[in-house]
């Protein structure tokens, strides 16, 4: 048993905790991550309490210059001690026992932890997404880089991981581009939610003195208020949608991954990873293994099991405030640190993998990846519904060879007459089946063709700058806001 003078519990509460049980019930660990949240918070309050006459001048000012200590030289390690419940105890701890009672404690009249943490969470977690945001967009641009040199790189495309048409490496990667690219759209729409304040909520039901919330979620850098104080300490849903984007986008990351396991297998031989993304066996001399995309695919699933725990956590709790919500933040916090590194290591992972132009196109034109342009040959000098020319290429392909005789025969097996004499000539049976004249000639939107792929890749490049302009914005009115709130509270401690 460990004796110590816990502010917040000795007047209620007798009874010595053990060091397990204090272990076991604090936050500390996860709190370390918001620690620096909650200084700011703090400082925010006291200005906020201040302006409202609230709080005297003479309480303010060495309240504020104490914080501006913890502030300018950070927290000293006493007050992440796990015998405090948390780091917002553990803080109040340190500045009652350097400045005295009778000014540290007056600073938490008008609020709760529940208000307290839930605001250092969005702080930490509007970070979070921004840093996020700006990763994703430099695989966004790696992702555009390779596609602008890899436009005629001829590919093998699947769907069932079958050979199905031939497409380029460029149309490939803009695939990615573009999921990727709707992973920020969520993040960016997570922002706004996650950018509300919830102080003068206070435990749930505010307080009586005359708070000015408006005002706190203004000097924080806050969007807007999370109006309703009961929803403001208890909800969470600000940190699950965050959890599901993320585990969305590594879906994304996972996905990418096992193609590049498979194309860098020696039967595919598509791509060749960096040695330094790769691990070898401690038996076998030869092995070359990808093991980061490995792990990458793993974390995927870390993802999905953080956004699960962190859901269930949820959703059988009663109004408002519960302890229960403290369990949520370390799948949080876990959750942000591995989309975060799996996607900044995808990212140097693509940069310096080297694609085997060579290997790929000799795959283009295997198992009669053209067929489909063979039918609409077909249909277009034969006048037939494209599903008897699909039957009439299958047939053929069915007995092995696709030239005039084999789909006269297929035709009059399926139609019972051969295909109409002169509609066609062996060159275009040739033309049909050639694998670069069956991209080109994909012209829509968003197709393979190198003039579709081209004016993707312009769209694309746009779209990211719009992207990347506005998480500017963001950040800086952030920096901005903080600035002015530290430039305030140092201005307040020289009045005299
Ligand atoms: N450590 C707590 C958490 O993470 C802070 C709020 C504690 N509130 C309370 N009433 N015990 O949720």
């Amino acid at each position: 048993m460990r004796m110590r003078n816990d502010v917040v519990r000795r007047g209620r509460l007798s009874g010595e905790r053990t060091g397990e049980m204090m272990h076991f019930l604090s936050s500390m660990m996860a709190d370390r991550h918001i620690a620096d949240a909650d200084i700011l918070v703090d400082i925010a309050h006291v200005v906020m309490l201040s302006k409202q006459r609230i709080l005297s001048e003479e309480t303010v000012r060495p309240l504020l210059s104490a914080l501006l200590g913890l502030y300018d030289e950070g927290i000293p390690e006493t007050a992440f001690d796990d015998l405090y419940e948390d780091v917002h105890a553990g803080i109040e701890a340190h500045l009652i026992a350097s400045v005295g009672e009778d000014i540290g404690g007056r600073m938490h009249m008008g609020r709760s932890r529940n208000d307290e943490v839930a605001a250092c969470l969005r702080i930490r977690l509007r970070e979070d997404v921004l840093r996020q945001l700006s990763i994703l967009f430099r695989l966004r641009a790696t992702l555009l880089s390779l596609a602008e040199e890899h436009t005629g790189t001829v590919m093998p495309g699947f769907t069932h991981l079958q050979y199905a048409q031939p497409t380029t490496l460029a149309h490939h990667l803009l695939a990615y581009e573009q999921a990727f690219s709707r992973d920020c759209d969520r993040l960016s729409e997570n922002f706004s939610r996650i950018n509300l304040s919830p102080l003068g909520a206070a435990a749930f039901a505010s307080t009586g003195y005359p708070v000015n919330r408006e005002y706190t979620a203004r000097i924080l850098g806050f969007d807007g208020l999370l109006e309703n104080t009961m929803d403001a300490v208890s909800s969470r849903d600000f940190a699950l949608e965050m959890l599901a984007s993320l585990s969305i986008m590594m879906t994304g990351v996972s996905r990418i991954c096992e193609e590049l396991i498979l194309w860098s297998s020696s039967f595919a031989g598509f791509v060749s990873l960096d040695d330094a993304f790769c691990s070898t066996s401690s038996i076998m001399p030869q092995k070359k293994n990808p093991d980061t995309a490995e792990i990458m695919r793993a974390k995927s699933a870390s993802l999905i099991g953080a956004y699960t725990a962190a859901s269930a956590t949820i959703k059988g709790l009663p109004m408002s405030y519960n302890r229960d919500l403290q369990e949520l933040t370390p799948s949080l916090l876990r959750g942000v640190e591995d989309a975060k590194h799996s996607t900044s290591l995808l990212n140097d992972l693509l940069l310096t993998a080297s694609f085997n132009r060579e290997r790929m196109r000799e795959e283009a034109g295997k198992s009669y990846s053209t067929a489909t342009d063979l039918a609409d040959m077909l249909v277009r000098n034969c006048g037939l519904p494209f599903r008897t020319c699909h039957s009439i290429v299958g047939r053929a392909v069915q007995k092995g060879i696709l030239d005039r005789e084999h789909l006269d025969e297929a035709a009059i097996s399926i139609t019972g007459s051969p295909l109409p004499s002169n509609s066609f000539r062996e060159s275009d049976i040739r033309d049909a089946l050639d694998v670069e004249k069956s991209i080109e000639q994909r012209k829509a939107t968003g197709s393979p063709s190198s003039l579709s792929v081209r004016s993707a890749l312009a769209a694309r490049n746009m779209k990211l700058e719009d992207d990347q302009q506005r998480a500017e914005q963001r950040a800086t009115a952030l920096k901005e806001a903080i600035d002015a709130l530290i430039q305030d509270a140092r201005r307040f401690t020289l009045e005299q």
